[in-house]
């Protein structure tokens, strides 16, 4: 007899992006479904992980990680965020996006806490939560111009705090609409949290994946809600590494403390030669992640060109590296079923938007990963106008 237990996480399954990468790889597909590029990091940052692995930089680095890290982390955001960060207690470096994101929740949330997430939601988010004892409290984003841009519903955010909230989980620039915030959605935030006890918990991964000239608006740049802010973000996106899942977390010292009392005990220190190579690569080439915009801009457009007489519904992404096709005038088929039967009959993985809501409302859209070399975007894009 099958052996069973009763399940922590009883209803989680392997995630999408697992599920459609090895799809991807059993049927020959190319595969836009998961966010990684298929291109390598800068050399000279692969360089100065050679130089730290043969240098001794090989044994566990300080739980709240490499100090010269922690100081470039600072400097960078000093100058785009306007917010001077103190290194000892306000910056933790942890493993990648996905330890800050959960070691948050687990600082934070207590069992019968409420945590609103917006849908669509990163995966990530509710497993996290549930493990904590906590009820996630679904908030769905608006659909506005036409089909094409994700926003929050203020109204509805406000109508769903409560004195049961104890956090919020947002992540502008947002995967995988491509949904920014501006500075007025800060001071609306602002509002709606001003005197209730709840935090905010910002996954920032995409913080310089950002086009047309828009600026990232961080939770942090803003003086009250910086008072109840977690920013966490990894340079996985931002160094073409997803790989070596490098991240932070910066806080107000309160805040920090308690993440790292849970970081201690879940990863406790990051891999040492990456974060000395991350440290001098970021103050040696800041130019390399200042022009990201413009790197992954040229490759929306690109991809996007590359679709403009297919049959597919699209406005190029305002962020990240996925682009929304909306394809009503092709199938009704929902999406998850579309997105596994154009791997297999097609020969294009795509990533369907409603595994990432509570409720359905995101329609016929399916999410492509354009950070890939122009030739696999070219063979897709010629497979997907061909419908
Ligand atoms: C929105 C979002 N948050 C977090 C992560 C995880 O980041 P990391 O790989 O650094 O753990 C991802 C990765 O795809 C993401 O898209």
């Amino acid at each position: 007899m099958a052996r069973t237990i009763s399940s922590k996480l009883p209803k989680v399954g392997t995630t999408i992006f697992t599920v459609m990468s090895q799809l991807a790889n059993d049927t020959g597909a190319i595969n836009l479904s998961q966010g990684f590029p298929s291109f390598d990091p800068p050399q000279g940052l692969t360089d100065r992980v050679a130089h730290h692995l043969l240098s001794g930089a090989n044994q566990y680095a300080p739980m709240a990680g490499v100090p010269a890290l922690r100081a470039a982390i600072a400097e960078k955001t000093e100058r785009l965020q306007h917010r001077k960060i103190d290194i000892e207690h306000e910056i933790t470096v942890c493993c990648g996006a996905t330890e800050g994101l959960f070691s948050t929740v687990q600082a934070l949330v207590r069992a019968g806490d409420e945590v609103i997430v917006f849908d669509p939601a990163y995966d990530s988010y509710e497993p996290a939560v549930t493990l904590a004892g906590g009820k996630t409290r679904h908030v769905s984003l608006v659909i506005e111009n036409n089909g094409f841009d994700f926003a929050i519903d203020w109204e509805l955010l406000a109508d769903t705090v409560n004195s049961k909230t104890r956090l919020i989980i947002l992540n502008f620039p947002h995967n995988p609409t491509g949904a920014i915030l501006r500075r007025a959605d800060l001071d609306r935030l602002a509002e709606i949290v001003r005197n209730t006890g709840c935090y905010l918990l910002s996954d920032e991964v995409y913080e310089h994946i950002i086009f047309d000239n828009e600026p990232h608006c961080s939770l942090l740049s803003h003086d009250e809600l910086w008072e109840r802010t977690l920013v966490v973000s990894s340079f996985g996106k931002t160094f073409h590494t997803t790989g070596w899942k490098i991240g932070y977390c910066i806080a107000p010292p309160y805040l920090s403390d308690e993440f790292r009392k849970v970081h201690q005990f879940n990863t406790f220190a990051i891999s040492t030669p990456m974060q000395h190579a991350i440290a001098d690569f970021l103050a040696s080439d800041p130019d390399f992640y200042e022009q990201l915009p413009a790197f992954y801009q040229a490759k929306r457009d690109f991809f996007c060109g590359l679709l403009k007489d297919s049959r597919f519904r699209l406005q190029p992404a305002r962020s990240t590296f996925f682009q929304i096709l909306d394809y009503a005038e092709i199938s009704a088929a929902n999406d998850l079923e579309l997105a596994k039967l154009w791997t297999q009959e097609l020969g294009v993985a795509s990533i369907p938007l409603t595994v990432f809501c509570e409720h359905p409302f995101t329609g016929t859209r399916l999410r492509f990963c354009f950070a890939k070399d122009d030739a696999t975007l070219e063979a897709a894009a010629e497979k997907l106008t061909s419908l």
